[in-house]
């Protein structure tokens, strides 16, 4: 590593003043967590720029997809997609519930509606999508299956804030999403994530279990734990969030800028998005085999630049903490895409410099 390593992210960050202005508050008021007025300022915030009806942030994205199953009361099978962050399955084994792998699409790179409904069970209760990459998954298919087979929908929408459908934030969509507020994501809070639902009752449940169980009088009304988001975190939130619009507009017109220049190479794919339906918050590229893909790997290596294998493996072949159930589409592309660096202070000429080396090792 040196100064002039190039990695796949780096956190989007607002000035340190304004970070320090508000945290100046907080010291003032020796108000550190406990829902305090940066925690409500921030929902607040979030709610308003992104177009959400109400969000209950938490400590990070895991517990958030907890909370999620804690508050719609789940035991059994939940389908979801192998295509995923290890956290999407951890979250549902701790919560004594059992994940079932459903294939992807391999142009979305989101679980595969037309294969859901093999996968049900009498077991099954919910099924747990992931918008990967923040490309919205197949909303109405989805869930016209969980209605018509009574099942929960959760979203693990750690990736798409800032993503729409339909005029809506994707964070509305379905029973509840769990989003993430971790350094790499489009909007951080060092740690973070949140909860979000348009149903009131259950909003109050997630609000109350991220309080251990309180409800508004301090008693103990249900099984909860620690979710709360500190001061802290909900201050660099707040100090970051300012800078959204720029953070989304800025990773598109990369996006963009990337997808044109390598589009032409031999082989090459990428995430197929319907309607702009995208935060186009990373810039993954699918080559035609793992041997090509490792070679340029090693080729933008040799520069010190650290694009990075996401996701890879694919989560069915954890088999160290899941029972392998074969996902053929899933495995053969996790074997194949890199995530190429993508962040707001990335220069330009770095990414000219990037092109080049990919181009030049496709030769
Ligand atoms: C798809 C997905 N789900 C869940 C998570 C967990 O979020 P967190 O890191 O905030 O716990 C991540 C994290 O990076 C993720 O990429």
């Amino acid at each position: 590593m040196n100064n002039k390593s190039v990695f796949v992210t780096m956190p989007s960050l607002a000035p340190l003043e304004e970070y320090m202005e508000l945290l100046k508050g907080v010291w003032e008021r020796g108000i550190l967590t406990h829902n305090g007025p940066l925690v409500q300022q921030f929902e607040k915030e979030v709610n308003s720029f992104f177009n959400i009806k109400q969000s209950v942030a938490v400590n990070n994205g895991t517990i958030a997809i907890q909370m999620a199953i804690k508050a719609l009361a789940l035991k059994g099978e939940i389908i979801t997609s192998p295509f995923t962050w290890v956290a999407t399955v951890s979250a549902i084994q701790w919560e004594g519930c059992d994940p079932v792998f459903v294939d992807i699409n391999p142009e979305t790179l989101n679980i595969d509606p037309e294969l859901i409904e093999a996968a049900i069970t009498p077991r099954t209760v919910a099924i747990m999508p992931v918008h990967v990459f923040g490309n919205l998954c197949e909303i109405e298919a989805i869930e016209a299956i969980a209605r018509k087979h009574n099942l929960k929908v959760i979203y693990d929408a750690a990736h798409a804030v800032g993503t729409n459908y339909k005029g809506r934030s994707a964070l509305e969509c379905g029973d509840i999403s769990a989003t993430s507020y971790h350094a790499t994501k489009l909007l951080n809070t060092a740690e973070g994530g949140a909860c979000v639902t348009t149903d009131d009752a259950l909003h109050e449940k997630l609000k109350r279990i991220r309080f251990f169980g309180h409800n508004d009088k301090k008693d103990i009304v249900e099984e909860g734990f620690n979710g709360k988001m500190t001061e802290v975190n909900a201050a660099l939130g707040l100090a970051n969030l300012k800078y959204s619009a720029e953070v989304l507009a800025d990773r598109k017109a990369k996006y963009g800028y990337y997808k044109e220049a390598l589009k032409a190479l031999p082989g090459i794919s990428f995430q197929k998005v319907e309607n702009d339906a995208c935060n186009y918050s990373y810039m993954p590229v699918i080559f035609p085999s793992e041997a090509v893909m490792l070679h340029v790997e090693s080729e933008l290596n040799k520069s010190s630049i650290f694009p990075r294998r996401y996701f890879y493996p694919s989560v069915n072949t954890y088999t160290n903490i899941v029972k392998y159930q074969p996902c053929p589409k899933s495995e053969d592309i996790a074997s194949r895409i890199l995530c190429l660096p993508l962040y707001y202070t990335l220069p330009m000429q770095t990414i000219d410099t990037i092109i080049g080396i990919i181009k030049s090792s496709m030769k």
